[in-house]
């Protein structure tokens, strides 16, 4: 892919709809990937029109989804099933070789239900005994969990279940708050949710209120459609009434950062909350 020629011939055998921006493929390209087609150039562009440090928003969703991971397969607490859904395509620092890194026998299930990822990212992915991929629609938890996949992970185990970067794609229509609590229940006890989504600060920060209200326009104006910038008690809701760990539902850049602050946090990087819970 990358070049609009070949990536329509490629796109069609493996049933891509090249015409559609792809948030798999748009969110690559802020991460400085190459799988791309017009279409998701044309939304990519749309958004830097109005916030030129996109590419660092997905920087820092990566960086706390790193830091989530490292903590729970850590020896702090220890959990070795993962199930990452809406993974992405893949790129550097997947959930499964952060979790490996420390957790050598972690075992990871991906879902997604981008066609792009299914036919490319499934092989890099899936890249070991303990990695599996499952294509399914993540607003469909019965379906979701019953694939093979999802299947053999134990679920009277902890298990960390992630949701970073998606539920912000998921219109208020198909439930977001309704069907988290469907996985939150099926989670044993021990178990961690982790969520990142783009905030509307309101009056927290009124100039992010104006940016958040615009980049969802333009998000739901493009070829995907979705977008939403959600309060922080819309955010909250999502987790299901789980007990939020330290240091709550905060900026990404603010929960545990590696270290001192050696730049300023940009306005659009703001515009995303994390969040790391726990079922007791
Ligand atoms: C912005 S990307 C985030 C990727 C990755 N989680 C990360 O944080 O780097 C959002 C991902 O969610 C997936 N996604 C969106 N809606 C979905 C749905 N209804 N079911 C499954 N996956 C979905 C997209 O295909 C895309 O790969």
């Amino acid at each position: 892919m990358g070049n609009e020629g070949d990536a329509a011939g490629v796109g069609a055998t493996a049933g891509i709809d090249t015409g559609k921006a792809s948030i798999a493929r748009v969110y690559d390209m802020f991460l400085g990937g190459k799988d791309n087609f017009a279409a998701d150039r044309e939304v990519y562009e749309t958004i830097q029109a109005v916030a030129p440090q996109g590419d660092e928003v997905a920087k820092s969703i990566r960086r706390w989804l790193t830091r989530v991971v490292r903590h729970l397969a850590g020896f702090e607490v220890g959990i070795d099933q993962f199930l990452d859904i809406g993974s992405g395509l893949p790129t550097v620092d997947n959930t499964h070789e952060v979790a490996q890194r420390n957790h050598a026998e972690a075992t990871v299930v991906y879902v997604d239900n981008d066609a792009t990822v299914a036919a490319y990212g499934r092989a890099l992915l899936e890249e070991n005994d303990h990695t599996h991929f499952a294509t399914s629609d993540l607003r469909d938890p019965a379906a979701l969990m019953a694939t093979p996949q999802v299947a053999r992970l134990d679920f009277d185990r902890p298990i960390a279940l992630i949701q970073c970067a998606t539920l912000h794609h998921i219109d208020d229509e198909a439930d977001p708050v309704g069907f988290m609590e469907h996985y939150v229940d099926a989670l044993p006890s021990g178990s961690y949710l982790a969520i990142s989504h783009w905030w509307d600060p309101g009056d927290e920060l009124p100039e992010g209120h104006l940016m958040a209200r615009e980049l969802e326009q333009r998000w739901r104006e493009s070829s995907m459609g979705t977008g939403r910038y959600r309060t922080r008690a819309e955010i909250a809701a999502l987790f299901a009434g789980l007990e939020l760990v330290e240091p709550g539902l905060v900026e990404l850049n603010d929960w545990w950062p590696e270290g001192p602050r050696m730049r300023e946090t940009s306005l659009v990087e703001r515009l995303i909350l994390g969040g790391l819970a726990y079922k007791p």
